[in-house]
């Protein structure tokens, strides 16, 4: 399949005609969002893609993890099929990720597949979640258990949505971004520590730039391994194994994602100068910075619970738990590591 087209610019989801070239041959488009993002957003970008020649019909899911569910995708595909849209259709979703898993799902299965488009309406969104072709719901399990790959033809980046952005969602989309910083591009993450201030307080110009490198990472090793067959989409998983193990042990919703992923770093930054080599010297000042950012931290979590949790990472081996480690800034590497050294790192940051 082929990547995504990515568009970052101001006002961008406002000219659909740009992002929608090609998308669908009846005309017809089915505008997936959830109450939030639709309230700021939806008659802006509506109005553009009627604009842009098309009908659009209006579906609403429920708004944050609920709209992952198979009740939700239902609702979603039979309000497509009673508004008689065709194969010849596409979706457009606008929202968080969770708007962009549930209706990107629903376009990998309508009718056996149709395009779509995302427009994603948070940091993580823009600069993680719209792309990649991960689609997908939760089942009583946990998280992401039933899904496809199914890559958006564009991703529709539009800084001036982030304006409203609430300080926690900016804290959890910029953890994301240090990861693509840390495990591919050392000056991306110096870049976001050294005026994480003024990412803070929303400088449109900084955020378009961080937003572009990373995406532009993602895009680029989705690209070398679309099915997470081949290795280098494992990459993307740095701080996640004991990131996915906190989200998971501190109940769903109680963490945003990126905020577990800024915890589950500060233990791969340990983890890498014990097992892969990372010098102490740039762990620690890492370490460091992790440490002074906004995030909670559950409480009553068990050591072991995650090292439970982290041993059914999908990355483990014969029940080992496999990491995404550094050597260096820059340089990723998977490693098994022992349990005691898990214990060891996880009760150092909790
Ligand atoms: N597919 C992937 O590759 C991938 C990667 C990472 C995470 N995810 C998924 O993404 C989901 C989380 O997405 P999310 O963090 O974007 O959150 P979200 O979609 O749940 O949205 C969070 C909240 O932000 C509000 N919101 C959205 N845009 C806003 C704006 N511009 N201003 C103010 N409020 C706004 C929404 O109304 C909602 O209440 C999780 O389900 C996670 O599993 C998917
Ligand atoms: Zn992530």
């Amino acid at each position: 399949m082929t990547s995504e087209k990515l568009f970052v610019e101001p006002g961008i989801r406002l000219s659909a005609r740009e992002w929608t070239r090609g998308l669908s041959a009846s005309g017809r488009v089915a505008l997936v969002s959830e109450s939030g993002a639709w309230r700021r957003f939806g008659s802006g970008v509506e109005k553009s893609l009627k604009r842009a020649g098309f009908k659009v019909h209006r579906h609403l899911l429920p708004s944050g993890e609920a709209a992952k569910s198979w009740d939700a995708v239902a609702e979603l595909i039979g309000s497509m099929l009673a508004a008689g849209l065709g194969r010849d259709c596409a979706i457009v979703a606008l929202g968080g990720g969770s708007v962009t898993d549930a209706a990107g799902f629903a376009a990998s299965i309508y009718q056996r597949g149709i395009p779509w488009v995302t427009v994603p309406t948070t940091l993580l969104g823009q600069l993680d979640s719209g792309l990649g072709g991960k689609t997908g719901i939760n089942m009583a399990g946990g998280k992401n258990l039933a899904g496809t790959f199914h890559r958006p033809r564009a991703v529709v980046c539009d800084p001036d949505v982030l304006r409203t952005l609430p300080a926690r969602e900016r804290v959890s989309g910029l953890g994301e971004a240090l990861k693509y910083g840390l495990v591919f591009e050392p000056a991306l993450w110096s870049l976001i520590a050294g005026r994480w201030d003024e990412l803070m307080a929303g400088d449109p110009v900084l955020t378009a730039r961080v937003v572009e490198r990373s995406a532009a990472w993602k895009r680029k090793i989705v690209d070398s391994d679309e099915h997470e067959t081949k290795g280098p989409r494992e990459l993307l998983n740095f701080g996640h194994t004991l990131g996915h193990a906190l989200e998971s042990a501190a109940g769903l919703g109680v963490l945003r994602h990126g905020e577990a992923v800024i915890w589950g770093m500060r233990a791969a930054l340990r983890l890498s100068h014990r097992c892969s080599g990372l010098k102490a010297s740039f762990a620690s000042e890492a370490d460091r910075f992790l440490s002074t950012l906004p995030v909670p931290l559950p409480r009553r979590i068990e050591p072991r619970r995650l090292l439970e949790l982290a041993r059914r990472d999908k990355k483990a081996r014969g029940g080992r738990a496999r990491f995404v480690l550094l050597r260096a800034p820059g340089k990723p590497v998977t490693a098994f590591v022992s349990d005691r050294e898990i214990l060891k790192a996880v009760r150092e940051i909790l």
